[in-house]
């Protein structure tokens, strides 16, 4: 089946950049009767394959919408799951980040998250600085609405007064990245719950029904053949 849509690939209308909302971890578990951080868990898997694909396929950007501003609403045992999951994540893979020469780099305001997790983050980040096959994106405690905010507040702090398209930009969270070229949500939401507003401007939107537990790589490539017969105008006829 992998090999089969492999096939289906033009290697030389890959998007470069995409941006994955990882939606429907709860409900893949409760439908399983399983508890919701199970599902958190069996995501993680996802996010291996993912990036497994962007490497071999040479995606060179890949961003991920892990917790957003919003999930703090979550119940408090949720909340400490997804940190721990992350850590673990941090600590497992940071290895194969380095062998496999992905740079990580966090998005949002995640230097507001608990101390520990703040500590992991920063030593990957630093150890994987010098990386350039895939910069993996990870977007923690994000709201694109705050990014805004904050590159505004960024730039006046910097003396800006005037701002233009460009000026805004260099103080987004994403400044020197290419905006996604495709996004994808999963679980059948067809919503941006306050995801990279300002960079998905141009972007191809995809929406699986597929909950994010599940997708795994024929279901990434699905979406990049969907995504390759998509005709991008930005404007033009
Ligand atoms: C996505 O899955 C993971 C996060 C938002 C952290 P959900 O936990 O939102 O799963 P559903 O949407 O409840 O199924
Ligand atoms: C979006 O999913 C945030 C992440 C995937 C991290 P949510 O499950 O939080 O979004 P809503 O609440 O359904 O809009
Ligand atoms: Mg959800």
């Amino acid at each position: 089946m992998y090999e089969e849509l492999l096939k289906q690939i033009d290697a030389n209308k890959l998007p470069q950049h995409v941006a994955i909302i990882m939606d429907g971890n709860g409900r893949w578990a409760e439908e399983r009767r399983l508890p919701r951080t199970f599902g958190h868990r069996v995501g993680v898997a996802s996010v291996k394959a993912v990036i497994k694909v962007c490497l071999e396929l040479r995606i060179k950007y890949l961003t991920l919408y892990a917790f957003s501003t919003e999930n703090w609403a979550r119940p408090k045992n949720e909340i400490d799951a997804l940190f721990k999951l992350l850590q673990e994540f941090l600590r497992k893979e940071r290895k194969r980040l380095q062998k496999e020469e992905i740079k990580l780099n966090v998005i949002g305001r995640w230097r507001e998250l608990p101390a520990k997790v703040v500590k992991s983050i920063t030593s990957v980040v630093e150890e994987t600085r010098n990386n350039s096959k895939l910069i993996l994106n990870i977007a923690l405690n994000y709201g694109g609405r705050q990014e805004i905010i904050d590159a505004i507040n960024k730039g006046i702090e910097n003396g800006e007064k005037d701002f233009s398209i460009e000026t805004l930009q260099k103080y987004l969270y994403t400044s020197g990245i290419p905006e996604p070229d495709l996004l994808i949500r999963t679980s059948g939401e067809c919503r941006i719950s306050n995801f990279l507003l300002w960079q998905i401007a141009y972007t191809e939107l995809y929406f699986t029904k597929v909950y994010w537990p599940e997708f795994r790589e024929e279901e990434f490539l699905k979406a990049l053949i969907a995504y390759q017969r998509r005709e991008r105008r930005f404007g033009k006829i």
